[in-house]
């Protein structure tokens, strides 16, 4: 007997987007595996490590511990709709490049999507603020000092105007 599926309808950076799916489908493989959004990394499936990480309705969440049914009706913003209308870097991913705040890239997505919620939240944020908003993604390579000074750097050219 096939499994059953169930209908969802989520906006996915800013498209409607329509699946059926399995009840226990991870809204992470959902994303990866039938959208090809595999910008969004799956780490340690287990709400650890941040690779995972998507803006749901705004707020950063693990999206290897959400099912893709309980994203049906909601909105959600992956890696890849960080970037400008027209394909280049935006913002924090320019900054990122500028600062050198990656080495293998794993936890890459994880950040940018932690530290745009900052940024939405808290335009101005300290080190504390920083380092606080990224305590729950894990870095096995830079030390985290690089990626505290690129959402530093990108901080300071959204408060200049130069995004
Ligand atoms: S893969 Fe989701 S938190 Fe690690
Ligand atoms: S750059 Fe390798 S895990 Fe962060």
């Amino acid at each position: 007997m096939s499994e059953k599926r169930f209908p969802i309808s989520v906006e996915v950076n800013g498209k409607p987007r329509i699946g059926e799916v399995p009840a226990r489908l991870s809204l992470v493989d959902w994303l990866r595996d039938e959208l090809r959004l595999t910008g969004t990394h799956v780490g340690c499936e287990h709400g650890i490590c941040g690779a995972c990480s998507v803006l749901l309705d705004g707020e950063p969440v693990r999206a290897c511990l959400m099912l893709a049914v309980q994203a049906d009706g909601h909105s959600v913003r992956t890696v890849e709709g960080l970037g400008k209308p027209d394909g280049s870097p935006g913002l924090l991913q320019d900054s990122f490049c500028e600062m050198h705040a990656m080495q293998c890239g794993y936890c890459t997505p994880g950040m940018l999507i932690a530290a745009h919620a900052l940024l939405e939240a808290v335009p101005k944020p300290t080190e504390d603020e920083i380092r606080e908003a990224i305590g729950g993604n894990l870095c096995r390579c830079t030390g985290y000092q690089q990626i505290v000074d690129a959402i530093r750097h990108a901080a300071l050219r959204l408060e200049s105007g130069k995004r």
